[in-house]
């Protein structure tokens, strides 16, 4: 049974998708595990940045309003299996209002959750029906934090967000970590937040990662050419970042003690 992960954070724009996007991509790479990529949020960037058409695929959206078996919105890259996603889904709110409407996924992951090692599942910046589908099927959140957004009134809504989850339809779910992207190592402002991020992952029973990621335009460029940070700019310091933070989350998250394999 695959180990399911998403990656949360209401705020936009922490890297969130450049994180799942890393974690997939990484974790198939180095580490030789069977990977599905599910993109949760309308603006699709996840299948867009694993070099993926997302305008002409059956998408999750698909799935989850139950037109197609999910077998169907499978599709193969170089790095992993992935589901797309594209505006359509922005309208969940109002389609999905059915009783057992925050287990769509659940649901719809079953027949192929043996397939795979791990589940990665990048979602909205927002706490809505979307979120909470992702919340209900996974065994773990990693909470993606930029330095210059942290705001503590954010966490308390993320914090009652996955009480309520707990609360409801999964009293498993575990908060990984919170890991810090976008980060200069060398200003006063970095070591500040990681000492608020430290406060705030002691409030939610977590930790932060080891592993810091660094800032790089390369980050940036990756999703245009279709390729993992790995493959673009693989001497580029948050590539070097992502690969640590992957050992810390094979680590934590593997019963055995596992290495990269490539
Ligand atoms: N380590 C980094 N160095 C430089 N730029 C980065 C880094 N991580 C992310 N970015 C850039 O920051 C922007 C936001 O990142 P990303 O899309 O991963 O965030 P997000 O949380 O998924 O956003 P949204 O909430 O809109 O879905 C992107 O342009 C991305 O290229
Ligand atoms: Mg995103």
């Amino acid at each position: 049974m695959a180990t399911v992960i998403a990656l949360t954070n209401q705020k936009g724009g922490v890297g969130k998708t450049t994180t799942s996007s890393a974690l997939a991509a990484g974790l198939a790479s180095f580490y030789d595990k069977k990977v599905l990529a599910i993109d949760l949020d309308p603006q699709g960037s996840l299948g867009f940045s694993l070099g993926l058409n997302i305008e002409e695929c059956r998408t999750v959206h698909d799935v989850l309003t139950g037109q197609v078996p999910i077998q169907e919105a499978i599709q193969l890259t170089d790095y992993c299996d992935v589901i797309t996603s594209n505006i359509l889904l922005s309208s969940a709110e109002i389609e999905f209002t059915s009783a057992g409407r925050e287990l769509l996924l659940k649901k719809a992951l079953a027949p192929v959750i043996d397939n795979y090692d791990y589940i990665i599942i990048d979602t909205p910046p927002a706490l809505n029906i979307l979120t909470v589908n992702a919340y209900a099927v996974a065994n773990h959140l990693i909470i993606p934090m930029a330095p210059e957004i942290l705001s503590l009134l954010g966490v308390t809504q993320l914090k009652e967000t996955i009480d309520s989850v707990r609360e409801s339809v999964n009293p498993n779910l575990n908060v990984l970590g919170i890991i810090l992207t976008k980060f200069n190592r060398r200003t006063l402002l970095a070591r500040e937040v990681k000492e608020m991020a430290e406060n705030v992952a002691s409030q939610m029973g977590t930790c932060v990662f080891n592993n810091q990621i660094r800032t790089s335009v390369s980050v940036a460029e990756a999703p245009a050419h279709g390729l993992s940070i790995f493959d673009h700019s693989p001497s580029a310091k948050p590539s070097e970042d992502y690969r640590n933070f992957l050992q810390e989350v094979i680590n934590m998250t593997s019963k055995e003690k596992v290495q990269e394999v490539r």
